[in-house]
């Protein structure tokens, strides 16, 4: 079974899985198995997401069998349908056809705030040539342009340059900082819709919300 029949039957029981979203040859969509085992690999690589010293930036391993074990449960986990009480979204990052990384929308109390928040990935080899910044800024379009969001929120470590510049260029505001219960001094940021508009990526094409929205409705 190739990759689309894979994931057309996955989106008849999830409907996440009808979620495309593209911009310039940039591809996200919910990772089926073959993505998964694509990125496992990365996952598994010594150095192949963060550098030594840097594991902090996640708060999960990598590196090691593992590290694998546990990236595949945590994905195969997230294969529900998603509820009004709260969802979480994983997409895989493919770029020139490879799998590079994992971004991801959560929204822990949809409806009550409609707050998202946001996380992210990519291969140590695919980072710094911008792919982190339009990944969020495609984010960003679904959760305000298609879902309705209210405020954007993330977090990162403090000497997380890259991460911490991704939200500035976009137009979030620091909030503050909080000691996480790992030790790991995280900063936290914001962004409204007013400012996500000020600084809107333009050309995004986004397939599948409205399929994902009407799965939340009670
Ligand atoms: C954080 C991450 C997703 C960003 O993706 P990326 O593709 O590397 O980032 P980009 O190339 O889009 O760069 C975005 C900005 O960060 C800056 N940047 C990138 N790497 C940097 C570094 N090592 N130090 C300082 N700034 C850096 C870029 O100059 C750019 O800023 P600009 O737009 O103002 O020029 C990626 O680096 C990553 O996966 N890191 C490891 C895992 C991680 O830390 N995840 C986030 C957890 S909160």
């Amino acid at each position: 079974m190739d990759d689309e029949m894979l994931r057309a039957d996955l989106a008849a029981v999830y409907p996440q899985f009808g979620l495309r979203l593209a911009h310039a040859g940039l591809v996200l969509v919910p990772p089926t198995d073959v993505e998964l085992f694509e990125l496992a690999a990365i996952i598994g690589e010594p150095g192949g997401v963060v550098d030594d010293g840097e594991e902090h930036f996640l708060t999960w391993p990598t590196g090691d069998a593992d590290a694998v074990d546990r990236f595949l449960r945590f994905h195969w986990s997230l294969r529900v349908r998603p509820s009004a009480a709260g969802w979480l979204l994983p997409f895989a990052v493919v770029s020139g056809g490879r799998a590079v990384g994992v971004v991801g929308l959560g929204a822990p109390r949809w409806p009550g705030d409609r707050v998202v928040d946001t996380r992210a990935w990519i291969a140590r080899s695919d980072q710094g040539h911008g792919l982190g910044r339009r990944c969020r800024a495609m984010l960003l379009e679904l959760a305000f342009a298609h879902l309705g969001a209210t405020r954007a929120v993330t977090a990162a470590s403090r000497d997380n340059a890259a991460s911490r510049a991704v939200s500035k260029r976009l137009g979030y505001r620091e909030t503050g900082e909080i000691r996480a219960a790992d030790g790991v001094l995280e900063v936290h940021a914001s962004l409204t819709p007013a400012a996500w508009r000020r600084r809107r990526l333009s050309d995004v094409d986004v397939d599948g919300a409205d399929a994902f929205l009407a799965a939340l409705a009670p």
